[in-house]
């Protein structure tokens, strides 16, 4: 990995752990409650290097994970938690050359994790229905990677009406009304594709869910919610920590198939 350079995300670690996200720009400073700390001072060092604050407080300078950022970064819309964006690549089973039809971009933290998992040979379209929303997304995109990439296809729009010309291998969509986009999956997701919605409250899971088995076209649904709970080890003192991120939300994932024919897999 190349050395720091101006422009790139940039993740301070303080001596008690504490963590700041900075931009880095030449001439810039980034003040905080023990000094100043100059941008210069890492710009062409390596990551993981130390930076002395006005102060004497030495901080370590790294690239923030894309954990680190999606929960650092300013937000408009409320993002997906990285414990949660794990259970949903693995869930939905993004795959490397996928083509993924995402909504709503919201702030962009999910877009950024499908991004990476489809790699350089898949492609992501992301659909919003807010401008102002999508906007938010773009800075906070490029604030991670630089540039948009040549494989997200951002729209404005309903995502419901974004699956004819996608036909998608995966549709995740973090949207409160995802049973919208069910009867269009039938449609236009690929047999044996992954449908994945992500919703904050159990009324919105049963009626996505409800929908899913009104159309006789989806298996493997399954609804489950993640618990990461962190431990302290210190000394003697190892047990769980007494903070914990008590409900983000509900992960639903169902796998299309094509319904038989009345010849296909009939007995009469
Ligand atoms: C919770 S945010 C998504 C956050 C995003 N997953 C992230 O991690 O940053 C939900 C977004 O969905 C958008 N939205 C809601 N319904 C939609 C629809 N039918 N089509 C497209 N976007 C929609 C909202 O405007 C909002 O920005």
């Amino acid at each position: 990995m190349a050395d720091f350079a101006a422009g790139d995300p940039c993740l301070l670690y303080d001596a008690k752990g504490r963590t700041y996200l900075i931009r880095l720009q030449a001439g810039s400073e980034f003040q905080y409650h023990r000094g100043v700390v100059v941008h210069d001072a890492i710009i062409g060092e390596p990551e993981g290097c130390f930076v002395a604050a006005s102060m004497g407080s030495k901080l370590v300078a790294v690239r923030p994970r894309l954990a680190d950022y999606t929960v650092k970064m300013p937000r408009g819309a409320a993002v997906v938690y990285p414990k949660d964006t794990a259970a949903i690549l693995m869930w939905a089973d993004i795959y490397p050359g996928a083509t993924v039809l995402e909504a709503g971009t919201g702030s962009g933290a999910l877009t950024l994790a499908l991004l990476r998992a489809v790699g350089e040979s898949g492609r992501v379209v992301s659909v919003e229905r807010r401008a102002d929303h999508s906007e938010v997304a773009v800075s906070r995109l490029e604030g991670f990677l630089g540039a948009l990439p040549p494989n997200l296809d951002l729209r404005i729009g309903e995502v419901e009406a974004n699956f004819a010309d996608v036909a998608p291998d995966r549709v995740v969509l973090d949207v409160p009304e995802p049973w919208h986009s069910v009867w269009p999956a039938v449609q236009y997701l690929r047999p044996g594709g992954m449908f994945c919605c992500y919703l904050p409250t159990i009324p919105q899971v049963q009626e996505v869910r409800r929908q899913l088995a009104a159309t006789g076209s989806f298996i493997e649904e399954t609804t489950f919610e993640v618990l990461h709970r962190e431990w302290t080890v210190e000394g003697r003192s190892v047990r769980p920590s007494h903070r914990m991120q008590g409900h983000t939300g509900f992960i639903t994932v169902a796998r299309r198939f094509t319904r038989p024919g009345p010849e296909v897999g009939s007995d009469s």
